[in-house]
């Protein structure tokens, strides 16, 4: 049994996700470790919410709450929504919790310990009216170039000129509107991972196969003169883990907190921390995933994210874990997405365009989104979701072919043999050529399922379900059962195992309908079909069943017309 330690990119904890970012990181991650879970590997999967930094602050702010309250109450929002798409975290954990702040402060002592921290005197804005030094981004002002009037400190957005904050006329703090700014001296923390570029490179030059989205990117930021220049990992916030160096005090950095770029990925191992507490399991729990001295050397690490996400884990996670000279576990497989687009326009949280995950399931039930942002996933280049081709493709793969499969075999059955696998009639040519090319369809799928080819294993999983169809419109069973009922009845045991055999490998895409399957055909046996004609004898004559509501419903012109209408504007 081979060992599979898979997380997803950890979402901020400031608002509902929309579907782009599902596709791009938390959906793919969950559709392998179902995959793997379903052919009976051992899998820990991890999610967590990214709750630090000033976004957080901010947002925390205009709900007029405090930072700590209103974190908890949006990870319990996301943690709901994230079980009403069916994701399967084994755990999804909290990057503010006490396992990440021992674990971050331990990891920038061990950085210290071995030389590779070095002290940084900064000037920056600091606003008095807020009490705070103000990120670039949230000093706000007139700017130079355009004569635009509320240009951020960082670029203007107006004629895109990239500004440093003093270059704004009349400055004034984004937060409070005050202008009442000086400049202030302060000290900060630099992780020196501009020295670390060869042995970087060396990793990433012996990760032959990962996807290219992934080392182009990597190089792009290895390679280029200011990719991987020393990065400051403190900031001047109130919210956040606190500047400790290991468990001592860290002289001068008193009131400071670590970058949340530090701490978030450090969650990733955490976050197994917080699953074994959750699930009552000792430390030795979590560190066989994590740690290569305690038995993490057999697991598999893959990780999930999108593109804008990958230099951090290419370049300063690894650095991070390389650094501290430790035996924890380096990822091993990076899978990365493109972005995906929303009717001609892109998803954007910021401006509330486009659909959001808890909209998503407002209106229809996750196996429809699952099954289109998977079949469309933003692989090779980035996708457009619409509206019409949405329908397009739920009413055809989900409805028609596969949907209809289900309830045309188990209503035929119950119509003419009644409600049991029925035991009359041997197979013939048909079903021995059905069962060869399901075999190699199957084959081909556990290929692109193996290698996370998304897109490719929806087709190929689509495949399976239509070559069941043709089947049956091939040897139709209606018209066989006039003449020669046993040989319908044979047609039918063969079908009605398909279903059971659908339910397996579709799985990982449309989980609900694969488990309303199962139990229509009254069994708990979702084993790996390894071999496909044993697996097609499963249910046996004789064995109940019944007829399962209808799985798929069609989505008519007028949901999509009003769907589309609906969110067609800016959410707020
Ligand atoms: O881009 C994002 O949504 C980040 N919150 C991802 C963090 S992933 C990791 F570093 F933990
Ligand atoms: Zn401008």
């Amino acid at each position: 049994m081979a060992r599979h330690l898979i997380t997803s990119a950890i979402p901020y904890i400031n608002g509902i996700k929309h579907l782009g970012n599902l596709v791009g990181s938390q959906l793919p991650a969950d559709l392998y470790a179902r995959y793997q879970r379903g052919r009976g590997n051992e899998v820990l999967f991890l999610c967590a919410t990214d709750e630090h930094g000033t976004p957080a602050e901010l947002a925390a702010k205009k709900a007029g709450k405090p930072v700590a309250e209103y974190c908890a109450e949006m990870h319990a929002v996301q943690a709901e929504i994230a079980r009403g798409f069916r994701l399967s975290f084994d755990h999804f954990g909290r990057s503010s919790s006490p396992q990440n702040h021992e674990l971050t402060q331990h990891f920038a002592g061990k950085l210290a310990e071995n030389g590779l921290i070095r002290e940084v005197s900064e000037s920056q804005i600091y606003s008095k009216t807020d009490g705070r030094f103000l990120p670039d981004r949230y000093i706000e002002g007139i700017c130079p170039n355009c004569g635009y009037d509320k240009a951020r400190g960082d670029q203007c957005e107006n004629c895109t000129k990239q500004l440093d904050p003093t270059d704004l006329i009349e400055p004034r703090s984004a937060i409070s509107g005050s202008t009442d700014l000086e400049v202030r001296e302060t000290k900060h923390l630099y992780l020196m991972q501009a020295g670390m570029r060869g042995q970087l490179n060396d990793w990433i030059d012996s990760q032959e196969d990962w996807p290219l989205l992934t080392t182009s990117i990597a190089r792009k930021w290895l390679n280029d003169g200011d990719g991987l220049q020393d990065r400051g990992i403190t900031r001047d916030l109130d919210w956040g883990i606190p500047v400790r160096r290991g468990k001592e005090p860290w002289p001068g950095m008193e009131g400071k907190v670590f970058y949340v770029w530090f701490d978030a990925p450090i969650e990733y191992i955490a976050c197994a921390g917080e699953w074994a507490e959750a699930t009552g399991q000792d430390d030795a729990a979590w560190q066989r995933w994590w740690r290569t001295d305690k038995g993490a050397d057999d697991v598999r690490y893959t990780q999930f994210m999108g593109k804008d996400n990958v230099p951090f884990h290419t370049l300063s996670f690894p650095a991070t874990i390389l650094g501290s000279g430790e035996p924890w576990k380096l990822v091993d497989y990076i899978k990365s997405f493109n972005y995906l687009n929303y009717d001609g326009g892109q998803f954007s949280t910021s401006q509330g365009r486009g659909v959001f995950m808890d909209q998503a399931l407002d209106i229809l039930p996750p196996d429809y989104w699952r099954w289109w942002l998977l079949s469309h996933a933003p692989e090779s280049s980035d996708s457009e979701f619409t509206w019409k081709n949405f329908q397009t493709s739920v009413n055809k793969d989900l409805a028609d072919v596969l949907g209809n499969f289900v309830s045309r075999v188990t209503k035929f059955c119950r119509s003419k043999f009644g409600e049991a696998v029925p035991e009359a009639g041997t197979f013939g040519p048909e079903e021995h050529a059905l069962i060869d090319s399901l075999t190699i369809r199957l084959r081909n799928y556990e290929t692109h399922m193996e290698a996370m080819e998304v897109r490719k294993s929806a087709a190929e999983l689509r495949g399976i379900w239509v070559a069941g169809n043709e089947y049956l419109q091939s040897v139709a069973p209606w018209t066989t059962f006039k003449t020669d009922p046993d040989k319908a009845a044979a047609q039918i045991r063969l079908a009605l195992n398909l279903v059971r055999f659908y339910a397996v490998l579709s799985a990982p895409f449309v989980p609900d309908a694969a488990s309303d399957m199962l139990a229509a055909m009254q069994t708990v046996d979702d084993s790996w079909p390894d071999d496909v004609p044993a697996a097609l004898s499963v249910l046996e004559p004789g064995h109940i069943f019944t007829v399962p509501e209808v799985a798929f419903a069609k989505i008519s012109d007028e949901q999509r017309e009003d769907w589309q209408a609906r969110f067609s504007g800016v959410r707020t």
